[in-house]
């Protein structure tokens, strides 16, 4: 197959975490959103937590208004995000499990194992006209639960690939192809993130069924040395030589 263009959204959060150590308003993540509009990203990805440790519930509706990008909002599977996605009505809402004591979201959605609590909640997002994603390892069970559930979007958690290494990498590597191409065939449009660097992206760029990444902070880690500017420019530039060198245009 040729691949297609691959979208890239960049997960703001860490702007907020920096600017939440200080409890003040800098650096801003509404800044950081513009930024990315202007530099070549294709959506903002936020994550409201439970514990507001990042984005907080003021910032929404600020990002939404500052560029004309698709947002896409992760969220735990809860009745508070889900109130509060419907009063926001993102591009997109990608559902993450979420632990409290966790230190960013360590593992996929159970899709599989919660079919009778997630079906309601995705059926009322779908019925608002956004955009359901679920963030699943990739897994045959998770992938048959996300159609069962009608969700036309999957997120494959890349973390596993991002730690392993050598062999290991490679057969994460295998897994994460074959389950977009799953997805796929079936009518779902996968996606991926978690973990992404410069030096791992490329192989996962260069899977052609996927149809985004999303990436937070690695981007946001540089931004630190080289600025969001040019980090962003960079991965951007990463994603589409990988996909050249696997036949798009
Ligand atoms: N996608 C999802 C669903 C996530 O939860 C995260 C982390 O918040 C990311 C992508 C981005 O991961 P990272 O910050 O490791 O690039």
């Amino acid at each position: 197959m040729t691949p297609g263009r691959l979208r890239l959204g960049v997960n703001i959060d860490h702007v907020a975490t920096i600017r939440n150590a200080r409890g003040g308003d800098h650096p801003d993540p509404v800044r950081a959103a513009e930024i990315v509009a202007m530099c070549g990203g294709d959506g903002i990805t936020a994550h409201l937590r439970e514990d507001r440790r990042h984005i907080r519930d003021a910032d929404l509706a600020r990002i939404q208004a500052a560029t004309g990008l698709p947002l896409n909002l992760e969220m735990a599977a809860t009745e508070e995000m889900l109130e509060i996605a419907l009063r926001h009505k993102p591009h997109a809402a990608c559902i993450v499990p979420e632990r409290r004591e966790e230190r960013t979201t360590e593992g996929g959605l159970d899709a599989a194992g919660q079919h009778n609590r997630l079906y309601p909640m995705v059926q009322r997002l779908l019925d608002a006209d956004i955009r359901v994603s679920l963030f699943i390892a990739p897994d045959v069970r998770q992938i048959d639960a996300a159609l069962r559930l009608g969700a036309p979007v999957v997120e494959l958690h890349t973390g596993e690939y991002a730690h392993a290494t050598g062999e290991a990498q490679l057969a994460e590597l295998a897994r994460l192809t074959d389950m977009a191409a799953l997805a796929a065939r079936n009518g779902i449009e996968p996606h991926a993130g978690h973990g992404l660097t410069y030096d791992n992206v490329q192989p996962v760029a260069g899977i052609a069924e996927l149809a985004e990444l999303n990436i937070g902070h690695y981007l946001i880690g540089e931004a630190v040395f080289v600025g969001l500017e040019t980090a962003v420019v960079r991965m951007r530039e990463l994603m589409d030589a990988a996909r050249r060198s696997h036949g798009a245009g």
